[in-house]
C-alpha cells in the first residue's frame, strides 16, 4: 500500500497530522471490538430456560403470531411478528431481530410491502403443501409466500415430490439466515438471498448469475414504516464491480472499484481486527461483497444498514452503553456525491472549490465552474496522440474512477498494464488493480471518460492518466523520457524557458506553504487540550479526533469563498419550501431541511425581511460567518440571494436540536450523562471559539437549547451563530428586543436594560447547563411547593448539600456524581445575578476540563425571566449569612477559591 500513512501534500495542522485518519479508525474499531470482547457477557445460551424454545417450523407446527423462533446455539436471533415502533397502527410484519439486546432490532422483514392488517396474533408463518413458506392474516389469506420449491430431481414419481415438499422445514439459523429445506433437495430459499435494509456479517451483497440473484439492500421508507423506501445499495457487477447507492432509479454515490484491500472510494475501510471483508469477482458467474468475524469475534454484533436518509451505516452494539455505536457512514462529505465533478474532474475537500481538473485538463463549461458547478467536467487541453509521445500522469491518493467500463486483467504487473494502456489507442488511465502487497499484479484499464473521481488527503492509491507529450507535467515527462534524452538536447531553448519557469513555480510554492503555515499556526485548537475527557471514553475521544481533523481540513481552507447557490437549486433541494420541508422556526425566519442533487443534506433558513442591511454588507457579513469554522458551530455553506429573499444554507443536523431530545420523555433517556457531559464541553468550546478565538468575537445572545443542534453521534453544534450581526441589531435597539433572546435564557441585565456581553451569553450557558443536567426547562418549570424557578432550585438545593436531588432520574444511576456535581456548580455561577461575578468562557472550559477544580461558591442566582429582582430579595430564612451579604456587595473581588466536596 502506497502512501496509505503518509500525510501528503497538505502540512496539515502538525497535532492531528501525526496520526493519519485511517490508523486512527482502524485504532478505534481494534479498541471497540476489544471492549467488546472485554465486556461481552458470556452468551446467553438458554436465553430462556424453562419455555421450549424451537427453531424450526413445519406444515404440521406453524408459527403461531404470539410465538417466535429462537435460533439455537447462542440465541442471537429472533423471528416473529411484530409492529414497527412509531408505524401505523395495526400493521403486522414477519421479521427477524436481536434476541439479546433491548431495543428490538430489525435485520430483515418478509412481507415489507404487504403486512398483515390487524394484531400479530392473528398473523401465522406456515409451510403450504406445495412447499412455499407463507405468511397468512387472521382471515387465512396468504400476504407474502417464497415461491414454491422445485421439484427435486431424485424423485421423478411426482406423488413424491409433492410429499416431500409438504415435509418442508423452515430454521432460522444462528447466522440470522432463515432457510427453506426440503428433503432430498437441500435448502430452497433462504432469507439472506432476499435481504431487506441489513447485511450481517455472512451475508453477500452482489450477483450470482447461475442463480439468478441480484441481492442488494433498500432502505426502510421510514423508521416506523419497513416497506421499500427511496435509497438502494447495490452491486454493480459490469467491468471491475463496484457498489452504488441509488436514490430511487438515481446514483447517488459511488464506492469505488475493489482494489484487493478495499473500495478505492473508501480508503479507511479494510479487513481489520475481527471484522474481515471479502470481495469475489468471476465475471460472467457472480460478484459480491461480504464481511465476517474472526471466530474470536463471534460473540460481537454488528451490523451494515441502509438507512432512510440514504446513509450506507455500519454499527456495532456497545453492552455497557446498550446502544449502537456507529463506526462509519457514508456518503460522507460533497466528494462523495456521485460524479460530482464530471468527466476527467477530481474532487477534493481540501480546496475551494472542491472540483479541479485531471493534469492536461480545462474546465469544458468555465462559467459553470466558476460558479462552482463542476457537474460539467474537464476537457483534454491536447488531442492524444495515438502513435507516439503520449505519456501519463500521476495522480496520488486517488478514488478510482467509475470502472462498469474499465478492462481487468489480473495477471498484468504495473509495467505490463502501462504498455498494454499505451498500446492500446482508446485506452485513458491505468492503474493496480491489486495494492494488498506491493507489486502483486493487477491492472485496470479505463477506455472511456473517467468519472466519479476524487483525491484524499491521505489513503487511496495512485492513477496514471494518458496525456499527449505536450501536456506531461514535468517531473512524470522527464522520467518519461529518459530514453529520448538526445531529443532535449536539440530544444535547449524551450528547456531554458521551461527551467525559468520551474524556477518561478518553486519561488511560488515555497511563498505559499510559507503563508500557509503562517495562517495555520495561529489556529488555535481547543478541542486538542480537551485531554481529560479522552481518558473517560477512548470510543467517544477517538471519534472526536476523526471529526477534528475532518475540520481542520476544512479549516485550513482560509480563501474558501463563500458559495452562492442558486434560488432555482434550493427550491428544488426543499420541495419549493414545502411545508413539509419546513423543520423549525427561528427567531429570524424559517428553517427548511433540503437535499441537494449531489446528495447533500442541507438545512435553509429564510431571513424575515426585515434586515436592515444592503446587498454588500449581507455578503461580506455573511462572508465572515462563513470563515468562523470549529467542529462546535454549524458550518454556513453558502448563502442564497434572490432580489429582496436573502436565505443562508447550512449543513443539516440529522439529530434536531437538543430540546428534542432533553425535554422528551421518551427521548430523555438516550442522553446519558456521558453524552449531556460532552454536549456541555461542546457548547462551552463553541462559545469560547465565538467569544475569544474567532476573528469576529460574537455575542450569540440568543443561546438555548433549540440553538444547540446535535450531529449523528450527538456532538453538539450552535447554530444561529452571527445573525444578529447580519441583522444589524445594534442599531436598532427596539428590534433587539423584540427579537434576539428568549425569556428563561437572558440574563436579568440584558432582559431589562438591553445590555450585553459576554456575560449574557456566559448566563444563557449556564442555564443551559442547568436544564441539562435536570433535564427541565427553565421557562416552565415550576415547584409547587416552593414556588422557584429552575436555578433558584437548583441553587437552593445545592446549598443545602442536596444537589443529587437535581440530576434528572433518567440519568441518576449512570452518572458520575463528581462531574455532574461539577457542572451544577458552574451553571450556577454561571447564572449569578452580577456578570462581573460570572465566569469567562475560558474559566468555564478550564473548569469543565479539570479533573478537580477548585471552585468559587456561587451567589444565588438572578431571577432571569425579566422580573424585577430587587422585588423579590426575601430570604425564607429571614436571616441573611455573611456569603448572601458578600454576594450582594459589588465588589468582583471575593471570587474565593474553595474546595469542592463530593456533596
Ligand atoms: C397463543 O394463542 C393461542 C390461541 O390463539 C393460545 O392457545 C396460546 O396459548 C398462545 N400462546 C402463547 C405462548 O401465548
Ligand atoms: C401453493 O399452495 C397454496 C395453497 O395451497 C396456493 O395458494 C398457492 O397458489 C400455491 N402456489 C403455487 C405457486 O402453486
Ligand atoms: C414425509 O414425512 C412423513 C412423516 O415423517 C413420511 O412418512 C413421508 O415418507 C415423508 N415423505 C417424503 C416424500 O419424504
Ligand atoms: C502524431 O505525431 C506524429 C509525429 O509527431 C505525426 O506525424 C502524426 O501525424 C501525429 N498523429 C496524429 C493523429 O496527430
Ligand atoms: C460505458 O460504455 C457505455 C457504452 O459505450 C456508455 O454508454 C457508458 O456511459 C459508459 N459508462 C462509463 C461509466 O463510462
Ligand atoms: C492480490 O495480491 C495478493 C498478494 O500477492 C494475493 O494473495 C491475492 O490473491 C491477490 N488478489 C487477487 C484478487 O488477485
Amino acid at each position: 500500500m502506497t502512501g496509505a500513512t503518509m500525510p501528503r501534500r497538505r502540512p496539515a495542522c502538525p497535532r492531528r497530522g501525526v496520526v493519519p485518519l485511517p490508523l486512527l479508525l482502524l485504532l478505534r474499531l481494534g479498541a471497540v471490538l476489544l471492549l467488546l470482547l472485554l465486556l461481552t457477557p458470556a452468551p446467553a445460551a438458554s436465553s430462556a430456560p424453562g419455555t421450549t424454545t424451537t427453531d424450526t417450523i413445519t406444515a404440521a407446527a406453524p408459527l403461531a403470531g404470539n410465538r417466535t423462533l429462537v435460533s439455537a446455539g447462542r440465541g442471537t436471533f429472533v423471528l416473529g411478528f411484530f409492529a414497527p415502533e412509531g408505524g401505523a397502527e395495526g400493521r403486522t410484519y414477519l421479521g427477524i431481530w436481536f434476541n439479546r439486546i433491548p431495543e428490538r432490532t430489525v435485520v430483515w422483514v418478509a412481507n415489507r410491502g404487504s403486512p398483515v392488517l390487524g394484531p400479530a396474533a392473528g398473523a401465522a408463518l406456515r409451510v403450504l403443501p406445495n412447499g412455499s413458506l407463507a405468511v397468512a392474516g387472521g382471515d387465512g389469506a396468504v400476504v407474502w409466500a417464497t415461491p414454491p420449491p422445485p421439484v427435486p430431481s431424485s424423485s421423478a414419481a411426482s406423488g413424491d415430490a409433492i410429499g416431500a415438499a409438504a415435509n418442508a422445514t423452515a430454521q432460522l439459523l444462528e447466522d440470522g439466515n432463515l432457510v427453506l429445506r426440503v428433503p432430498g433437495a437441500g435448502v430452497v430459499w433462504q432469507s439472506f438471498d432476499h435481504p431487506t435494509d441489513t447485511l450481517l456479517p455472512g451475508m453477500k451483497l452482489g450477483v450470482d448469475l447461475r442463480a439468478g440473484l441480484d441481492r442488494h439492500l433498500t432502505s426502510w421508507r421510514a423508521p416506523g414504516d419497513p416497506s421499500p423506501g427511496e435509497y438502494t445499495f447495490r452491486l454493480d457487477p459490469r467491468g471491475s464491480p463496484e457498489l452504488f447507492l441509488y436514490r430511487r432509479s438515481a446514483r447517488t454515490y459511488g464506492s469505488g472499484p475493489w482494489n484487493g484491500l478495499q473500495f478505492s472510494g473508501v480508503p479507511n475501510l479494510r479487513s481489520a481486527a475481527l471484522l474481515t471483508f471479502r470481495f469475489v469477482s468471476k465475471p460472467g458467474t457472480e460478484a459480491f461483497y461480504s464481511y465476517g468475524l474472526a471466530d474470536d469475534g463471534a460473540a460481537v454484533l454488528t451490523r451494515f444498514v441502509v438507512d432512510p436518509s440514504g446513509q450506507v451505516r455500519r454499527l456495532v452494539w456497545i453492552d455497557t452503553t446498550r446502544s449502537w455505536s456507529l463506526f462509519w457512514s457514508y456518503p460522507l462529505d460533497e466528494c462523495d456525491g456521485y460524479r460530482a465533478c464530471g468527466p476527467y474532474g477530481v474532487c477534493s475537500v481540501d480546496r475551494s472549490p472542491i472540483c479541479g481538473c485531471a493534469p492536461g485538463f480545462d474546465p469544458r463549461f468555465p462559467a459553470e465552474w466558476a460558479l462552482r458547478d463542476g457537474s460539467g467536467g474537464c476537457r483534454r487541453r491536447t488531442e492524444l496522440n495515438c502513435t507516439a509521445g503520449d505519456g501519463f500522469a500521476t495522480l496520488a491518493n486517488m478514488k478510482l474512477p467509475e470502472s462498469a467500463n474499465a478492462t481487468v486483467d489480473m495477471s498484468l504487473g504495473l509495467d505490463g498494464c502501462r504498455r498494454a494502456c499505451l498500446g492500446n489507442c482508446a485506452c485513458r488511465a491505468y492503474a493496480s488493480a491489486n495494492v494488498s502487497s506491493p507489486g502483486a499484479p493487477g491492472c485496470f484499464m479505463w477506455t472511456g471518460d473517467l468519472l466519479d473521481m476524487r483525491q484524499f488527503s491521505n489513503g487511496g492509491q495512485d492513477l496514471f492518466v494518458r496525456l499527449a507529450a505536450s501536456d506531461l507535467p514535468l517531473s512524470t515527462s522527464s522520467a518519461e523520457t529518459n530514453s529520448k534524452t538526445a531529443r532535449v538536447v536539440v530544444i535547449i531553448v524551450p528547456s531554458v524557458v521551461g527551467l525559468l519557469l520551474l524556477l518561478v513555480g518553486v519561488c511560488i510554492c515555497v511563498k505559499k506553504v510559507k503563508k500557509r503555515r503562517k495562517e495555520a499556526t495561529p489556529l488555535p485548537s481547543r478541542n486538542a487540550q480537551s485531554t481529560p475527557f479522552r481518558r473517560r471514553n477512548q470510543i467517544a475521544a477517538s471519534s472526536d479526533a476523526q471529526d477534528d481533523s475532518l475540520h481542520n481540513g476544512q479549516g485550513n481552507n482560509k480563501d474558501c469563498d463563500l458559495r452562492s447557490f442558486d434560488v432555482e437549486k434550493i427550491q428544488a433541494a426543499t420541495d419549493n419550501f414545502s411545508i413539509h420541508n419546513k423543520i423549525g422556526q427561528g427567531g429570524f425566519g424559517p428553517v427548511y431541511m433540503g437535499k441537494l442533487d449531489n446528495g447533500q443534506d442541507i438545512a435553509v433558513k429564510r431571513l424575515s425581511r426585515r434586515s436592515t442591511q444592503g446587498l454588500r454588507e449581507f455578503k461580506n457579513e455573511v462572508k465572515l460567518i462563513a470563515k468562523l469554522q470549529h467542529r462546535n458551530l454549524v458550518r454556513l455553506l453558502g448563502c442564497c440571494i434572490d432580489g429582496s429573499e436573502r436565505m443562508l444554507v447550512y449543513e443539516y443536523m440529522h439529530n434536531r436540536s437538543l430540546n428534542t431530545f432533553l425535554f422528551n420523555e421518551e427521548r430523555q433517556s438516550m442522553l446519558s450523562w456521558e453524552k449531556r457531559f460532552n454536549i456541555i464541553n461542546g457548547i462551552a468550546r463553541g462559545i469560547l471559539y465565538l467569544h475569544q478565538d474567532s476573528a469576529l468575537r460574537i455575542i450569540h445572545r440568543d443561546l438555548k437549547a433549540s440553538n444547540i443542534l446535535l450531529d449523528r453521534d450527538m456532538n453538539p453544534k450552535i447554530s444561529d451563530f452571527g445573525v444578529a450581526r447580519i441583522f444589524g441589531t445594534d442599531q436598532t435597539a427596539a428590534y433587539t428586543k423584540k427579537v434576539v433572546g428568549t425569556y428563561g435564557y437572558m440574563s436579568p441585565e440584558y432582559a431589562m436594560d438591553g445590555v450585553f456581553s459576554t456575560k449574557s451569553d456566559v448566563f444563557s450557558f449556564g442555564v443551559l447547563v442547568l436544564e441539562i443536567v435536570s433535564g427541565k426547562k427553565n421557562r416552565g418549570f415550576y415547584h409547587n411547593e416552593l414556588d422557584l424557578n429552575l436555578l433558584r432550585y437548583a441553587w437552593r438545593l445545592w446549598r443545602d448539600g442536596q444537589s443529587l436531588e437535581f440530576i434528572d432520574p433518567s440519568i441518576a444511576d449512570t452518572s458520575n456524581a463528581m462531574e455532574v456535581l461539577k457542572c451544577i456548580q458552574i451553571g450556577l455561577l454561571c447564572v449569578q445575578e452580577q456578570p462581573k461575578r460570572r465566569p469567562t468562557m475560558s474559566a468555564v472550559t478550564t473548569m469543565l476540563t479539570s479533573e478537580s477544580p477548585t471552585l468559587p461558591e456561587p451567589c444565588e442566582p438572578a431571577f432571569s425571566t425579566g422580573r424585577n429582582h430587587h422585588d423579590d430579595d426575601e430570604e425564607d430564612d429571614g436571616e441573611e449569612d455573611p456569603e448572601a451579604k458578600a454576594c450582594r456587595s459589588d465588589s468582583a473581588s471575593s471570587w474565593t477559591v474553595t474546595v469542592v466536596e463530593g456533596r
